[in-house]
């Protein structure tokens, strides 16, 4: 298997960033998250120069969704990031990493009058998903007299090449406003008294390995900015979302380089903004690709059994990890104590949460695995930690973050406390039992 430059093998132990992750899991304990910073930073500084060779002002706004460890905002609001937000939780995190308002832009196809209120205060931009947002937040507005700035999420009838729970710009999807029915929403938001249209915006889902899906919404959003710019809608940005994919499957998929994305849909952008001669910000909201490959998962092997496979259990399950699950993901594995020892068997990696579906790999070809050995999964540090659960009541594992040679914890192991902590005993409980 290729491995990344930040991984290494050394003495037949694997290393990130660096750092010997044997030496990480004992000091830490398992399972634990590891992340290296400089990876991420690395990824950013790439897509941002890939994108500045042919525009600028461009703006990177980090998905938070993809990894919401506020260590992980931090490293890049120092970078001038800024963030896609998908709830009032994720606005938080990116206020408190020092991400200003007007670097964050507040999506999501189902908005509660909270967080409408929020982005409000905060004169946070909103992308509207619905007419009916539209007025709801054109009432909260006039309410705090304020004016709010808005995007319309395009839907633009994209056929993705993903897998089917994460195309998101399908006709079918749920997800933004028809292409046809755009030019109308804008209208009705100028006809609204206390809303600004500032931007337009898409996403049409993700883990993308192809640029093809990218230049045809690019086509369709930039085709949709000239007609509204000719109906006097001048915006100050177009944001074309995130969701270019990483090669999990090393050496055999194949990924487009941030440059290949940028050489891409560049042109057709950079053609549309001189139809209008006008020269909005350029948005991109990528997760995936700034963090997955910047992370590992390391768990222990608690057992080993033959019964009709060879099952090898692990102290992790899908409630750390949970897209072998939920969309047959594949993570690449590597034996961390014997990362250079022949592959001799083949293995069927399973969790210790009670369900059939908690397995994170089948039949995998590996060196010989006995109790003890840790075992890590690669590029994890996207909807890694983020989609994690307690099922099974199980705290959640640490996170570890990496820069040169420093390292720290960025989120401690939960403990049974902090799950007992929310939950509340109804008063009745505590009455005497009546016969
Ligand atoms: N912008 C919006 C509005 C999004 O909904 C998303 C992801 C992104 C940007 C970032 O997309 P990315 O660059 O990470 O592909 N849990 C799934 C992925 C769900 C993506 C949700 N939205 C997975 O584990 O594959």
């Amino acid at each position: 298997m290729k491995l990344p430059s930040h991984l290494t093998v050394s003495n037949n132990n694997l290393f990130i960033g660096g750092h010997d992750c044997n030496l990480l899991a004992s000091e830490y304990g398992t399972p634990l998250y590891v992340t290296s910073e400089d990876r991420i930073l690395q990824n950013y500084s790439d897509f941002f120069k890939a994108l500045k060779t042919h525009y600028d002002p461009v703006r990177i706004l980090y998905a938070a969704k993809a990894n919401g460890n506020l260590a992980i905002f931090r490293a890049l609001a120092q970078l001038g990031a800024g963030a896609d937000v998908f709830s009032t939780g994720e606005l938080r995190l990116a206020e408190i990493a020092g991400m200003p308002h007007d670097r964050l832009l507040f999506n999501g196809s189902s908005k509660t009058k909270e967080d409408l209120a929020l982005a409000v205060e905060k004169g946070v931009t909103v992308t509207l998903d619905s007419i009916d947002e539209l007025h709801k937040l054109d009432t909260i507005a006039d309410e705090s007299r304020s004016k709010a700035q808005v995007s319309f999420r395009v839907n633009p009838a994209i056929n993705v090449p993903t897998h089917p729970k994460i195309a998101t710009g399908l006709s079918t999807s749920k997800f933004g406003i028809p292409h046809q029915k755009i030019i109308p929403a804008y209208m009705e938001a100028l006809s609204c008294e206390n809303i600004t249209p500032a931007g337009i915006h898409c996403h049409i889902g993700s883990q993308i390995l192809a640029t093809e899906p990218f230049v045809k919404a690019t086509e369709v959003m930039m085709q949709l900015a000239c007609e509204l710019h000719d109906l006097s809608i001048r915006f100050s940005f177009v944001d074309l979302g995130g969701g270019l994919g990483i090669p999990y499957r090393h050496g055999v998929d194949k990924a487009p380089s941030y440059r290949e994305y940028a050489d891409a849909v560049m042109p057709v952008f950079l053609k549309g903004i001189k139809e209008m001669n006008e020269h909005p910000q350029l948005w991109v909201e990528p997760g995936r690709s700034l963090v997955a490959d910047s992370t590992v998962l390391l768990t222990r092997v608690n057992s080993v059994k033959e019964a009709h496979r060879r099952f090898v259990n692990v102290d992790a399950g899908f409630n750390l990890l949970i897209r072998p699950t939920m969309y047959e993901a594949y993570h690449e594995i590597v034996v961390a104590n014997k990362a250079d020892s022949p592959c001799t068997a083949e293995y069927t990696i399973t969790g210790p949460i009670c369900e059939t579906g908690d397995v994170f790999a089948e039949g995998r070809l590996l060196p010989e695995i006995k109790a003890g050995d840790l075992v890590a999964l690669l590029d994890t540090g996207a909807y890694g930690f983020s989609m994690s659960s307690q099922y099974n009541t199980r705290p959640r594992c640490a996170e570890v973050i990496l820069k040169g040679r420093d390292k720290s914890l960025m989120r401690r192991k939960e403990t049974i406390e902090d799950i007992t902590r929310t939950m509340v005993t109804p008063p009745w409980q505590d009455e005497p039992r009546r016969s």
